[in-house]
Order: structure tokens, then C-alpha cells, then sequence
């Protein structure tokens, strides 16, 4: 056998398979390489048929070996480097991303409607000197309760009202019982207080949901009379609803502030003069309030001798719906995307 003779064949064949890969775009490239270059290939084979030569001619021909096998990986290197690259193009030419087409754009998050009088709420009172406070949403009931002047067989407990969670335990129905637990941890005035927070009653219809916020409003001091806490509800009137925007208290009962009244605003809508949303009537509830009952202060361990004040309970959710001329209570917690949109 003459391994030179080998070797130039080999090299022949090498380099036209070569060739014919290239200009099939690299198709059989691995299978080519594998025989060429391959533990068991045909280059490797030459190296071992090496013994058969007479040893003074073994390094020349190991030598040629070397050099076919070098420009071998350097073209297989070379073809596989263009098949990528051929991949790449092949892959960009195929997809429809046109970079020079405009962006979807980004849209922008926003403060949900409650949120928004939320805070506005806030901030107002704030700017007042208040002090936010708050308590447990679900909460002895005590507090919600007794602690507010409202006994066992008062018709406020009646299990239709109330979400009973355990015996003894409820889903609070107002703010009030904030109330209770500031007093509870304070000796004396004065208190400016403001509580904002969920409550829950059993009721749902298109302006009742069974959550629903509330924030709640607490002066105590040495003086404070009802004429104060019409003052402050006619500046947080105008605050939300704008100036020239009127407050009337019409009498009635909570049992735990004497005298206890029912707010209206005057309809932001019609100004007063009467529409489908105030009912014709140029007004519209938003909360109830009081100068705080002497057997509160009594049952919490202040002197009514001493303290007197107001407070005042409005729905959060209300004055989001009056606001904005939303029609039904149940939007603002539906999470419809649609409808968020549009604050
Ligand atoms: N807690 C009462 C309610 O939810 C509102 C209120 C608050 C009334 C404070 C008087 C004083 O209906």
C-alpha cells in the first residue's frame, strides 16, 4: 500500500466534498465532518495506517497528516461559521418585525376613583391639624357596638345588618368603632382625629354594596359645639364638591351622638335646582353626624362634664359616585378595566 498515494487521495476527496458542501449551503456538513475528523474518520485513520511506512519516512508523512488535518478543521471552521450566519439571515428574512413601524404605546396607570377622594379626603383633614387613625375591620363587638351606646336589642344589631364572623366577633358596619378604641387609649383632649376605612353591611343594591368605605371624623375638646361641626362639613363640602356648594343637616337618630343629624349636600350636578340624581329634590345624603352622646364619653372613661364634641361618618364610596356621575355603587369594586379607564 502506498500511504502517500493515500493521502493525496484522501485530500482530493476531502477537498471536493468540501466544496460540494459550500455550495449546498452547508447541507451534510456534521455527517462530513464526523468522517473527515472523527475519532474514527479518515484522517485519523491515516495516521494509524502510519506504521506500515519505513520509520525514516514517518515524520514527513506525519507531517502531511498534520497539515491536511489543519486545513481541514480550518474549512470546516470556516463552513460552520457561515452556516450560522446563514441561520441568522435566514431567520430575520422570515419574521415580520418591521422596526420602523410606531410603538404600541404605553399607557399609563392611574389612582382608582375611591383612591382618588380617598386621599383628597386625607389631605384635606390633614391640612386641618386631623390625626389619621384606624382599627380592626373585623372587630369585637363591642366596639362596633356597646362601646357606642348601642345595647344588645337595638334593631342596628339585628343579625340582617350585620356580617357575624364568630360569636361575639363582626365585620365592623361603620368607622365608629375607631372611635371607640382612640378614646379607649386617651385620657383627654382635644382630639382631631380622622379614620378612613372599609365597613360592611348585609345589603347590596345599585347604591348599597356589601363593602364599602367610610371615613370617619372626631373633634373633642373643652368647647366644641354643633355649630363646629357644621362648619367643618360645609369646608370639606366645598373642598370636594366645589365653593358655593351647600350643606343642610336634617334631625335624626344615632345613638351614639345627641343631637344626631343626616348630611345633604346640594346636588353637584343641578346646583340644587333639581335633577335625575338628587331625585329632584337638589339634594343628596352623604353621611350622618352628632355632637357625641355624654354616655359615650362616659362608657370610654371621659368626662362629659368636661369634653364635648362632634363627629361624622361619610361614605367614601357616595361621594365617589356623586363626583364622577357614576350610576351604581357595584362599578367601583367590579374591576372592569373599561370602566376604570375612564378617571
Ligand atoms: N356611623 C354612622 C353610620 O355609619 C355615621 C355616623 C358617624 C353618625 C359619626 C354620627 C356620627 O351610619
Amino acid at each position: 500500500m502506498d500511504t502517500n498515494n493515500d493521502l493525496d487521495a484522501l485530500k482530493t476527496r476531502l477537498v471536493a466534498d468540501l466544496d460540494a458542501c459550500e455550495q449546498a449551503g452547508g447541507k451534510g456538513l456534521d455527517d462530513l465532518k464526523v468522517r473527515y475528523l472523527g475519532k474514527k474518520g479518515e484522517i485519523y485513520g491515516l495516521m494509524r495506517g502510519m506504521g506500515a511506512l519505513p520509520a525514516d519516512q514517518r515524520p514527513a508523512f506525519g507531517q502531511r497528516v498534520n497539515e491536511l488535518r489543519d486545513l481541514a478543521e480550518a474549512r470546516f471552521t470556516a463552513l460552520e461559521e457561515r452556516a450560522a450566519e446563514a441561520a441568522i439571515a435566514a431567520k430575520l428574512a422570515s419574521s415580520t418585525l418591521d422596526v420602523t413601524l410606531p410603538g404600541l404605546g404605553a399607557e399609563l396607570g392611574h389612582l382608582h376613583p375611591l383612591t382618588i377622594v380617598r386621599e383628597d379626603t386625607i389631605d384635606f383633614f390633614r391640612g386641618m391639624g386631623f390625626e389619621l387613625a384606624e382599627a380592626r375591620e373585623v372587630d369585637h363587638e363591642w366596639y362596633n357596638f356597646e362601646a357606642l351606646n348601642i345595647p344588645p336589642e337595638h334593631p342596628a344589631r339585628d343579625m340582617h345588618d350585620t356580617f357575624y364572623v364568630d360569636d361575639g366577633i363582626v365585620l365592623r358596619t361603620h368607622t365608629s368603632n375607631v372611635q371607640a378604641h382612640y378614646l379607649l387609649n386617651r385620657e383627654q383632649g382635644p382630639v382631631r382625629m380622622l379614620a378612613p376605612g372599609c365597613v360592611y353591611r348585609v345589603d347590596n343594591d345599585a347604591s348599597h354594596a356589601p363593602m364599602f368605605q367610610q371615613v370617619e371624623c372626631l373633634v373633642i375638646d373643652e368647647h366644641i359645639s354643633f355649630a363646629n361641626l357644621k362648619g367643618t362639613m360645609l369646608l370639606w363640602a366645598e373642598h370636594v364638591f366645589g365653593k358655593g356648594t351647600r350643606i343642610r343637616v336634617r334631625p335624626s337618630y344615632f345613638p351614639f351622638t345627641e343631637p344626631s343629624a343626616e348630611v345633604d349636600v346640594s346636588c353637584s350636578i343641578c346646583g340644587g335646582t333639581g335633577c335625575r340624581l338628587c331625585k329632584h329634590t337638589g339634594w343628596i345624603e352623604v353621611g350622618g353626624c352628632g355632637s357625641v352622646d355624654p354616655a359615650v364619653f362616659t362608657q370610654l372613661g371621659w368626662d362629659p362634664e368636661r369634653w364635648t364634641g362632634f363627629a361624622f361618618g361619610f361614605g367614601i364610596d357616595r361621594i365617589a359616585l356623586l363626583k364622577y356621575g357614576i350610576p351604581n355603587i357595584g362599578l367601583l369594586t367590579r374591576n372592569e378595566v373599561g370602566f376604570l379607564k375612564q378617571f
